[in-house]
């Protein structure tokens, strides 16, 4: 094994979710690094090019998908292999429709949040995995859950909470599912970090209470989490499964 971050991804084809998004991009850059063949995906692709415009990381492809349709699924690793066998999905697309009163929940806040961030990780975690077991050389799954999987979410986030418990269940029954095939799944639970999705409509009192409570004193920036999810990406992570990794200052200790 070679005593790198990036050991084992030179040349894997590698697609990752919400690349647009402030921890997604930092994920792109991260196995760009380390010599992954990165395929970038977020709904819009003026806000992939605007998050990915950086020299280095122009060989990353950029493809515009809505996650929340399922059926889009397919064609979406079906281009993502034209740069070769699918080795990885890292899965950070995410919504959270922050509602400061549980009264003030629509059915339209619950459907946008579970299609997006519960229906569409489990469908496209399966095509990927499905993918990577036809190729016959194992794999890699990165899921993203959230502290709120524990907590039951601060700052009127049970929806997303909810979600984000949901996807620690799943990575772990599809670690069960794809391990006979060398395919690992793995969900990073972040704590707070600077992105929009924390800081938009978050009360800056809530912010100011959970970084008291984080021992680290702060809260992260997105690359020290985009971190975890290359680690559990490379070959360093060969025997780690079902996990989830908390990645969270000590924010919560488990
Ligand atoms: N930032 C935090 O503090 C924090 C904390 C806990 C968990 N997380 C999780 O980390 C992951 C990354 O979050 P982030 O902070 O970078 O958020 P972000 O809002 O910056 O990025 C999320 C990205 O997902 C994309 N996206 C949303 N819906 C999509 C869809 N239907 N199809 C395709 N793309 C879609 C968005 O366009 C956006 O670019 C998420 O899963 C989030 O739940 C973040």
């Amino acid at each position: 094994m070679a005593w790198s971050l990036g050991a084992g991804l030179d040349g894997r084809v590698v697609l990752v979710t919400g690349a647009a998004g402030g921890i997604g991009r930092e994920v792109v850059a991260g196995l760009v690094a380390a010599g992954a063949q990165v395929v970038a995906v977020d709904l819009h692709r003026p806000a992939l090019d605007a998050a990915l415009d950086a020299p280095e990381l122009a060989t990353a492809r950029r493809i515009a998908a809505d996650l929340a349709d399922i059926g889009a699924h397919a064609q979406l690793i079906a281009a993502a292999q034209e740069s070769g066998p699918l080795y990885g999905l890292v899965h950070c697309a995410a919504v959270l429709r922050r509602r400061a009163q549980v009264a003030d929940i629509t059915e339209d806040d619950w459907d946008a949040q579970v299609d997006v961030n519960l229906k569409g990780t489990f469908f496209l975690c399966r095509a990927a995995a499905d993918a990577m077991r036809t190729a016959g050389h194992g794999g890699r799954v990165v899921t993203f859950s959230s502290q709120g999987w524990w907590t039951g979410g601060y700052g009127g986030s049970v929806v997303y909470a909810t979600t984000k418990g949901g996807v620690v269940s799943m990575t772990r029954g599809l670690a069960r599912a794809y391990g006979p095939d060398g395919i690992t799944v793995n969900a990073v639970a972040p704590g707070q970090a600077r992105t929009s999705m924390l800081l938009d409509d978050l009360d800056e009192r809530v912010l100011a209470t959970m970084t008291e409570q984080t021992p680290l004193g702060r809260i992260a920036e997105p690359a020290e989490v985009a971190a975890a999810a290359v680690f559990l990406v490379s070959s360093h992570a060969s025997f780690i499964t079902g996990t989830t990794l908390n990645v969270s200052g000590g924010f919560l200790m488990y």
